[in-house]
């Protein structure tokens, strides 16, 4: 079985090089997620730990944020130019500074993201922080681990590999995605990201690392900062070999002789960015030689060898004809800038979003106000600027509304969040998003449930909750506007249809805070049923691999608070109420007189002839609970080989801990 699973690790390891990495997969996804499936299985059948490298354990749970490492050396910043007279400056400085020898430039893409460092020793990947402050980064390494295009272990070449590898690159999301993120935010009533930066910062320093793994980040490393063991005479041969070790290097670089040849890349890219399917903000250019680039040093901010020649931000002026107020599914109102239509990098722009009241104040947007409109590529447009000097004093200071626009109930602000909320349930605005989030492809896709038949349902109140979808009936809904007869039984035939859907997809449906597609699978997975999830508590939800404590918390509340609807659904007859199945989390035993009982354990490391989950139900079953992050309230870690943060904070946090041989004398 062992060497099964092996193979299966390294057939897994290379299919997810070709598509993350080399963008040419060789298999379906289907085909892969079958060897996945089965890798899996076979390694909970295994008694053997799970090695951190197995392509299945990318997602470990509660991510220990706050932890701050000193980088090996400091991870500078990037000086700029914006014209072709700063390049040549900087060109003539490179010059003057080696004393006329010849110089080559590389130059890159600059990558619009978060710069962090990547650390792996013997070829496993051990540790990433953020840049931080350039000198103490933040440890992200449990979340950087689930960025698919991370290879948890690098690829053995002909050259071996060093024993300490440490490399930096650009964490990202790809433009299209981010869009995607921000619309999801808005209707959680969170803040969206105000660009591409921001987005991959937020993303990989959550808590939950579970959420990072539903974020589609992704990476290009463009530096390789030391490789024991191993010297490079060019920044380009360094970049080859870190391709070979699987690592993703951008593929657009290109070797110049002259500064001047230079300017041609960059006016190459400041038409071709657009075509890119992430956000760059300029190029870098980097001398060649690295005996070159020692030569030349650094200030304390910035390398001599290096500089960013940005590009131009793709800008517009137009006017705020008026700011609307939206209501999303829960409940946020998101304020809204109606401009007069103005093109921008190709596209016309009709309104601008505001994001949250405190925005207009901080940017004092006034309506009838003239704004610089910034497009970022194919990401949201904002507002950049108000161009005060215009104004005429005609403008309109924007009052905030103090009731719902769509159901006049008072709104509410907590301290907490910058989100203004309707906190109506039966707001008829949400309840119009909630219908359509439950109704969509990716939940219980009801074909034919379209914004404009939601609109009519709720409007002639014959919904008021997704429950009442199941009850409609044929001839009330053929008296619609723009629905016969036809029609009509069409999507009494689809709503029907959806009481079959998998629980997973109406979990998925419910809209609950925190809980896409990947967690929902993920918890119906390990409960099996509906209803075992319905009575979990937040520490049993919370136990399962890759589920943190936000999540665990939201699922917990919407279940508690949501009781009435969710017998309403079952009484409706949909399937996923009636699967009958044992949970997968054995429940808590009663036993009170052992170790274990009533005290919380995290585990973590490879245990001897036990998996981390073997473990956990070892514990569980002896009355302890497990939890996957270490925080004050945990009474003991076990710490197995290679524990790594966890067991830092448990130090840092004065926590017993208990190594493998400890545990099994306790079992
Ligand atoms: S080289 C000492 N190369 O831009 C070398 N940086 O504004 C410094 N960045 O902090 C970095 N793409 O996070 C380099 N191809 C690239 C890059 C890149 C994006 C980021 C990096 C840096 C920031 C400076």
């Amino acid at each position: 079985m062992r060497t099964e699973i092996e193979k299966l690790r390294k057939q897994i390891r290379y299919h997810e090089h070709k598509y993350y990495i080399e963008n040419q997969p060789e298999i379906s996804d289907p085909a892969f997620d079958v060897l996945m499936k089965q890798l899996e299985a076979l390694e909970a059948s295994d008694p053997a730990p799970i090695p951190p490298d197995s392509p299945t354990q990318r997602v470990g749970g509660g991510a220990e944020l706050g932890t701050r490492l000193q980088h090996r050396n400091p991870m500078l910043s990037l000086n700029n130019s914006y014209d072709e007279k700063d390049l040549q400056a900087f060109g003539e400085r490179v010059h003057r500074l080696l004393e006329g020898v010849p110089v080559e430039y590389v130059t890159e893409l600059k990558i619009d993201g978060l710069g962090v460092s990547l650390t792996y020793e013997n070829g496993i990947f051990t540790q990433g922080l953020t840049r931080g402050d350039g000198e103490y980064g933040e440890d992200v390494t449990d979340n950087l681990r689930t960025i698919r295009s991370v290879p948890l272990r690098l690829i053995e070449t002909e050259t071996t590999m060093p024993s300490v590898l440490e490399v930096r690159g650009e964490v990202f999301i790809p433009k299209h995605l981010l869009n995607e993120i921000n619309t999801q935010r808005e209707a959680e009533g969170e803040s969206p990201f105000a660009n591409p930066r921001n987005a991959a910062a937020g993303s990989l320093r959550l808590l939950d690392a579970s959420i990072t793994a539903s974020r589609p980040l992704d990476i290009f490393v463009y530096n390789l900062n030391y490789a024991e063991g191993f010297e490079f005479a060019t920044h380009t041969e360094s970049l080859e070999n870190m391709r070979c070790w699987g690592l993703k290097c951008n593929p657009n670089t290109d070797c110049h002789k002259s500064i001047e040849d230079v300017q041609n890349y960059y006016q190459r890219w400041v038409e071709k960015r657009h075509e890119l399917p992430y956000e760059t903000d300029g190029v870098v250019i980097k001398v060649n030689q690295l005996s070159q680039q020692h030569e030349l040093g650094a200030t304390s901010k910035y390398p001599r060898w290096a500089i960013a020649y940005k590009f131009d931000a793709q800008q517009a002026i137009t006017t705020v004809e008026k700011i609307e107020v939206q209501v999303g599914r829960t409940g946020t109102l998101t304020p809204v800038a109606i401009l007069k239509p103005v093109s921008v990098a190709g596209a016309t722009i009709t309104n601008a979003t505001l994001h949250n009241e405190q925005e207009i104040q901080t940017k004092d947007i006034r309506i009838g106000d003239k704004i610089v409109l910034e497009r970022a590529g194919d990401v949201i447009p904002k507002i950049v600027e108000v161009l005060t000097a215009d104004r005429t004093g005609d403008e309109v200071v924007f009052k905030f509304p103090e009731r719902c626009p769509v159901c006049d109930t008072p709104v509410e602000r907590t301290e907490k969040e910058v989100a203004v909320r309707c906190v109506n349930v039966s707001c008829v605005a949400q309840l119009k998003r909630r219908i359509a989030h439950y109704a969509s492809r990716d939940a219980l896709q009801i074909e034919g449930l379209g914004p404009a038949t939601i609109t009519q349902l709720v409007d002639k109140e014959l919904v008021h909750d997704v429950a009442d979808l199941y009850a409609l009936e044929v001839e009330e809904l053929s008296k619609l506007d723009r629905m016969g007869v036809p029609s009509a039984s069409n999507l009494v035939h689809q709503i029907e249809q959806s009481k079959a859907a998998p629980a997973e997809k109406f979990l998925f449906g419910l809209g609950i805070f925190h809980v896409g597609e990947n967690v929902a699978a993920l918890l119906i997975e390990n409960f099996l049923s509906l209803d075992a999830l319905r009575k979990a508590t937040p520490q049993d939800i919370e136990s399962v691999n890759g589920i943190g404590p936000q999540i665990a918390e939201s699922v917990s509340k919407f279940f508690s608070k949501n009781q009435p609807l969710l017998e309403k659904l079952r009484e409706a007859g949909l399937h996923c109420f009636t699967v009958q199945a044992e949970p997968a989390q054995p429940q808590t035993s009663k036993i009170t007189d052992s170790f274990f009982s009533g005290k919380t354990f995290v585990v973590t490391g490879s245990l001897e002839g036990m998996t981390r989950s073997e473990a956990s139900d070892e514990i569980k079953s002896r009355g302890g609970k497990v939890t996957s992050s270490v925080t004050s309230k945990t009474d003991y870690l076990i710490a197995g080989e290679g524990a790594g943060s966890k067991y830092t904070k448990a130090e840092e946090l004065g926590i017993p801990i208990l190594r493998g041989s400890d545990f099994f004398a306790k079992l």
